[in-house]
């Protein structure tokens, strides 16, 4: 599987081009926080990244290692409760993880005793973070430190959170936790005011592409760009869904922008570009035949007001427009917008599926024709 083959592996080989900036420079100064927390969407690299810091930190050839032989092993026991700050002022610059030292390997074959990932989504209880605080006031047992990876973080239960307050606020020098979430608004402000934060936020269209293209010349496959940029597209904003999709089009051998496009039915492209024609004859036969394949009909509305959002976000320069060509002014949007939620709320009570989509289609036309530009 693609997504787990190229799950980055050093600090450089993120994708996410801010995210890779503040964790390099947190490495170099050796400056780290005791306490994470990563937020962002779906396969934007926090569990990689999480990984990568784990073995950077540990790895036995990299600068981290130099500057511990450079330290008496009595002077770190005696700072082992004190506030790092007070030790680590030296930046380096190799810090990144080999990836072939025993701990760097043991970390990613996830047999590392100090480097413990937990999915909080079944070990939320008080007794799984008790166990967890006990275990973490013990030295490393062969590592230099102790990392706790905790994913999907917003799953711990409120006493399970207040349990581990004191915890991520005077942990023992050697523990790193590092809490890993999609939902940072459901963690709890206590917890967020202990952390360091780091924004994963979407994986953006350009980082998608470049990775994609790395992936593709190392798998020796050749893809149209403008293909690279429809899968950035239609990912989701998430580097594993994009690439996931490559992965498929590979197999499937379909690399060429057109065969591509229709492989991925990329829905909101074409019905975009019929509704674009001008002609209500054109969209009409367009979702007549997308019903007739078997389309989901919800789920094109859901696509659809999804990337009018985006246009009008982008048209009102809210935000830099990431999504697809819509030539349609900010009027126009919004009328059509109104339609199609209209629609979404009568498909329950249709008859016929298409129904409510033609019926908005028709409208929009009958009002708005005249003002659609090419
Ligand atoms: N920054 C990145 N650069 C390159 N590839 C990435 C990046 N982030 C994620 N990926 C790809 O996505 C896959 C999943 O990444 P990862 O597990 O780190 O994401 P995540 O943020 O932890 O996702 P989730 O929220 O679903 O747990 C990786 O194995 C890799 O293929
Ligand atoms: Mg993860
Ligand atoms: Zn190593």
């Amino acid at each position: 599987m693609f997504y787990l083959k190229y799950r980055p592996k050093t600090v450089e080989e993120l994708d996410n081009t801010k995210v890779k900036e503040i964790i390099k420079k947190l490495l170099q100064l050796q400056s780290l926080p005791h306490a994470f927390l990563f937020f962002g969407q779906k396969g934007t690299g926090k569990t990689s990244t999480a990984r990568i810091i784990a073995k950077a930190v540990n790895c036995l050839s990299n600068d981290y290692a130099s500057s511990e032989r450079s330290e008496s092993r009595s002077s770190r026991s005696r700072q082992t409760r004190q506030p790092r700050s007070t030790w680590q002022a030296r930046t380096v610059k190799n810090i990144e993880p080999c990836n072939t030292c025993r701990n760097c390997l043991s970390v990613d074959s996830s047999s590392s005793p100090d480097v413990i990932e937990l999915d909080a989504a079944s070990n939320r209880g008080i007794e799984d973070i008790r166990n967890l605080i006990k275990e973490a006031s013990f030295f490393p047992m062969v590592n230099r430190y102790r990392v706790y990876i905790v994913d999907e973080a917003h799953m711990i239960t409120n006493d399970a959170f207040n349990a581990l307050l004191k915890t991520l606020e005077e942990p023992p020098s050697s523990v790193i936790f590092i809490l890993a979430t999609t939902n940072q608004e459901k963690i709890p402000k206590t917890i967020l005011s202990r952390c360091s934060i780091i924004n994963f936020g979407k994986a953006q269209k350009a980082d998608i592409v470049s990775m994609l293209k790395k992936v593709a010349k190392k798998e020796k496959i050749i893809i149209e760009e403008q293909l690279l940029s429809l899968i950035a597209q239609h990912a989701d904003h998430s580097f594993r869904d994009a690439v996931k999709i490559l992965e498929e089009l590979a197999t499937q051998q379909k690399l060429s922008y057109e065969e591509g496009k229709q492989f991925l039915g990329l829905l909101k492209e074409n019905f975009f570009e019929a509704l674009q024609k001008k002609d209500l004859k054109v969209i009409l036969s367009w979702i007549d035949e997308f019903s007739q394949s078997g389309g989901n009909v919800k789920y094109l509305i859901e696509q659809l007001l999804d990337e009018l959002r985006i246009a009008l976000l982008a048209q009102s320069g809210v935000k830099t427009d990431e999504g697809i060509d819509i030539t349609l002014n900010v009027k126009d949007i919004v009328s059509l917008m109104k339609l199609l939620t209209e629609a979404y709320n009568n498909l329950k009570i249709s008859p016929i599926e298409s129904l409510p989509l033609e019926i908005a289609l028709v409208e929009f036309y009958n009002q708005h024709k005249s003002k659609v530009k090419n």
